[in-house]
């Protein structure tokens, strides 16, 4: 449907879970942060529903993410419910890949037809630090079991300043010989995203072309997100960025956000919810969802305004909360 900019939203993502298997700098502390009991969460019988009420709204493409999705028991049946409902055309999801690559057969044939894997750097030590825990080997099976199966990859980093710059010249001359996007994201200015130095964009992009040549912009879309994407003479592949902060694309957004625990969320940097948990479980019929459902998207906020700190109802929830 449109809201009340005039924007088409037809694009859902959907976190299945906060918790996560990786305590990245940006987006956790250490020890973790408290998290939904299992009481909070939404069965995926309520996300199903609430998917099957928002088709015919438009939403026409989901995407699952976290905290880490895989972390929550039988993901696989949730993406097998979603291809089961008539009008979503795209099913994609946001992985750390620690847990992707035994998965990444099933999940296509359960109806997955992409996988965003979050990787910040080819330098197994630097990745070990900014994770706090990980193994870069992971991710990387992760990616060579998603390329086998058959997924559309890409690949999501964070540039932040500690990183050595050989490890993120690596990551993405990942996308040399394979037909996979790896995107440069802008560090968002969030919970723990405040904690960290980021490396802007036009610095890493100089650094990169130093390395690859100048960069010819790829006209061709890929996928529902805001990424410019450029592709290096020689490239299979392409390199993307994405400056959420800095060239603000709020006039093109085109999504809602699901949380794990049932609250619509209209924009990243707003908190302004629809208590969709709490309408579910008081036996809300389904004409009063949907009519909650269209109030709320007509009242999405016009931009994310993260330069405001005055603004209304910032979000204050971290974004292994909230899904990215
Ligand atoms: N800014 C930008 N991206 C972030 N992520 C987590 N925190 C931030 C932040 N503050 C990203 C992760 C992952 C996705 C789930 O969200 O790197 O790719
Ligand atoms: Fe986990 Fe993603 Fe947060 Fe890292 S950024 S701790 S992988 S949810």
């Amino acid at each position: 449907m449109l809201d009340a900019q005039g924007r088409h939203i037809h694009y859902l993502r959907l976190s299945i879970t906060d918790r996560c298997n990786l305590r990245c700098v940006y987006c956790m502390p250490e020890n973790g942060i408290p998290v939904f009991t299992h009481g909070d969460i939404l069965r995926y019988e309520e996300y199903l529903r609430l998917c099957r009420l928002l088709v015919p709204l438009g939403i026409d493409s989901v995407r699952l993410t976290g905290g880490e999705p895989t972390v929550r028991q039988n993901w696989l049946d949730l993406i097998r419910g979603l291809k089961d409902i008539p009008g979503i055309h795209r099913i994609a999801m946001t992985s750390n890949g620690v847990l992707f690559a035994g998965n990444a057969d099933a999940a296509k044939e359960a109806g997955l037809d992409a996988v965003n894997l979050s990787l910040d750097t080819l330098d197994a030590e630097d990745y070990r630090t900014i994770t706090r825990m990980g193994h870069l080997q992971n991710p990387m099976d992760a990616v060579q079991a998603s390329l086998d199966a058959g997924l559309q990859v890409k690949i999501n980093a964070v540039p932040v300043r500690s990183l050595k710059k050989q490890g993120l010249l690596d990551l993405a001359g990942l996308a040399r010989d394979r037909d996979i996007c790896v995107r440069f994201i802008e560090l968002m200015p969030l919970g723990f995203g405040r904690t960290v130095r980021p490396l802007p964009l036009p610095e890493l992009r100089q650094w990169l072309e130093e390395a690859f040549g100048p960069m010819e912009k790829d006209p061709q879309p890929h996928g529902d997100g805001p990424a410019e994407y450029f592709r290096p003479a020689g490239f299979r592949g392409s390199i993307g960025f994405i400056a959420a902060v800095s060239h603000a694309f709020c006039d093109n957004c085109n999504r809602i956000r699901l949380t794990a625990d049932g609250q619509l969320k209209l924009c990243l940097n707003h908190a302004s919810d629809l208590d969709l948990r709490e309408l579910l479980r008081n036996g809300a019929d389904d004409r009063q969802i949907t009519e909650a459902l269209k109030d709320a998207i007509a009242r999405k906020p016009r931009e994310h305004e993260f330069a405001n700190h005055a603004i209304q109802d910032p979000e204050k929830r971290a974004m292994s909360a909230i899904g990215g």
